[in-house]
């Protein structure tokens, strides 16, 4: 009995031991080494575990608080946990999460005559994602070029595809064919045939590569992973006319630029013509997947039952949510918000510019924003991420901002001062960025915003 007491006393003793003195050892995080252990290893990410986010903040699973100045790369336009897009969600998921293709639903005609007016196009076809979208339009300028006469066994006489240098547009076959990067495409060869690549913004190397063979031109009205670079404007001009004479397609990727981000719907309504086809997705049903080709009437003429589908493509849920993120940008007049933040953040980036020397140059528009430097861009978003701060860093040297539509004056102050922060502080690497080429071009956009 007594030794039973004390036994129970003593474990008793030795739990209240446990319970004041915790042992010192960091907890394994099994999600980490899970990811670590079970995943596909195709993304280098930090050993982070975000677990919510609030508006323009995340939090990580030790509760630290971040500034997310990235959104879902260009996802989160809404931030986090956007009131009305969670109630939305709530009610649709309540009602019915998916109805295939084969019967219409609530929202998807609604939400395709939406962004048909707000682009200027005629018919929207939905996806998963961008890179499904990209896919689909490549098809569709195949289908578009081909004349009754083309046997249907071998490539059409008009099918070649004009792509850029520095382009994104995604992983299918589809996608990495017209991406320009050799360590995206050139695992996979042999890919899809007849795509060129032309120099970004060079109407030059564009109108030597054009003839009646070509029957798209793709291209990003401001190029996103290849580090922030726009289109000029009398590219976008020759590429239509190129197009219109030799009646090839020209496909405008605004999945990453569209929907706002500039400060107008789309990014190239600041030009005088339309493309004939739009691709969008990442924002545009506020985290959830869904993509979009956007098109003209001409083009939907070519189209019948059976040619292209999808089964997740266009569902209730996504299409309510995304018709609530287009009612919100108005509602919120977020457009104009998106280009009064992004004058203040471009003064203040100016003003970071004339202080860092390995400042290169600030590109962009609106709110996607490309800070090059002259040296390696990688410890800059790491010391970013250790002071709070969500950026990314691509093409090495171009710091990337894609804050959310909602952002504040008093959160991009708190983001300039902890951005100077992190220039201060980061050792500077020894690589320097290459020379100016082509596609990037001298410190024009700098020395506007100076
Ligand atoms: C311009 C552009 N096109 C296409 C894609 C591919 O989109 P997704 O990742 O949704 O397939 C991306 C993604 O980053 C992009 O930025």
């Amino acid at each position: 009995m007594m030794r039973a007491m004390n036994k129970n006393k003593s474990t008793r003793s030795t739990m209240q031991k446990t319970k004041r003195a915790p042992s010192r050892k960091p907890k394994l995080d099994t999600r980490l080494s899970d990811a670590e252990q079970f995943l596909l290893p195709t993304y280098k990410r930090q050993p982070i575990v975000f677990t919510h986010g609030n508006g323009a903040y995340v939090y990580d699973s030790t509760g630290k608080k971040y500034l997310d100045f990235l959104g879902g790369i260009a996802v989160n336009a809404l931030g986090h946990a956007h009131p009305r897009i969670v109630k939305t969600i709530r009610r649709e998921a309540a009602r019915a999460i998916h109805f295939c293709n084969l019967y219409h639903n609530a929202y998807q005609g609604p939400l395709a005559r939406k962004l048909t007016e707000i682009s200027g196009m005629n018919r929207a076809f939905f996806s998963n994602s961008g890179a499904e979208a990209a896919d689909g339009a490549l098809k569709l300028a195949r289908l578009c070029a081909r004349t009754p006469s083309d046997a249907p066994d071998k490539p059409a006489p008009k099918h070649r595809i004009l792509a850029m240098q520095n382009s994104f547009h995604g992983r299918t076959f589809g996608g990495v064919s017209v991406t320009f990067p050799e360590k995206y495409r050139m695992p996979f060869t042999p890919l899809l045939p007849g795509v060129e690549f032309v120099k970004f913004s060079d109407v030059e190397d564009l109108e030597s590569k054009f003839d009646n063979t070509v029957c798209a031109v793709i291209f990003e009205t401001i190029q996103g992973e290849g580090g922030v670079h726009p289109v000029s404007e009398a590219f976008w001009n020759r590429a239509r006319s190129l197009a219109t004479e030799h009646s090839a397609l020209l496909i405008a990727d605004e999945i990453q630029c569209g929907l706002g981000r500039t400060g107008r719907y789309f990014a190239y309504q600041k030009f005088p013509s339309k493309p004939d086809i739009v691709l969008i997705a990442k924002p545009l049903a506020a985290g959830l997947p869904l993509g979009a080709i956007l098109t003209n009437e001409a083009i939907a003429a070519r189209i019948g039952p059976g040619l292209h589908g999808t089964t997740f493509g266009g569902g209730p849920l996504v299409c309510a949510t995304a018709l609530e993120f287009l009612s919100i940008i108005e509602d919120k007049k977020l457009l104009e918000n998106v280009r009064d933040r992004s004058a203040e953040l471009r003064e203040g980036l100016a003003k970071l510019a004339a202080k860092f020397d390995f400042i290169r140059e600030i590109r962009g528009e609106g709110l996607i924003l490309g800070i090059e430097l002259s040296v390696d861009g990688n410890p800059f978003a790491a010391e970013a991420l250790r002071q709070g701060l969500v950026i990314n860093c691509t093409h090495d040297f171009t710091l990337r901002l894609l804050p959310p539509f909602i952002i504040t004056s008093a959160q991009v102050r708190e983001f300039l001062r902890l951005l100077e922060l992190v220039l201060a502080k980061t050792p500077r690497s020894i690589s320097a960025a290459p020379a100016q080429t082509a596609v990037n071009p001298p410190r024009f956009a700098q020395s506007a915003a100076r």
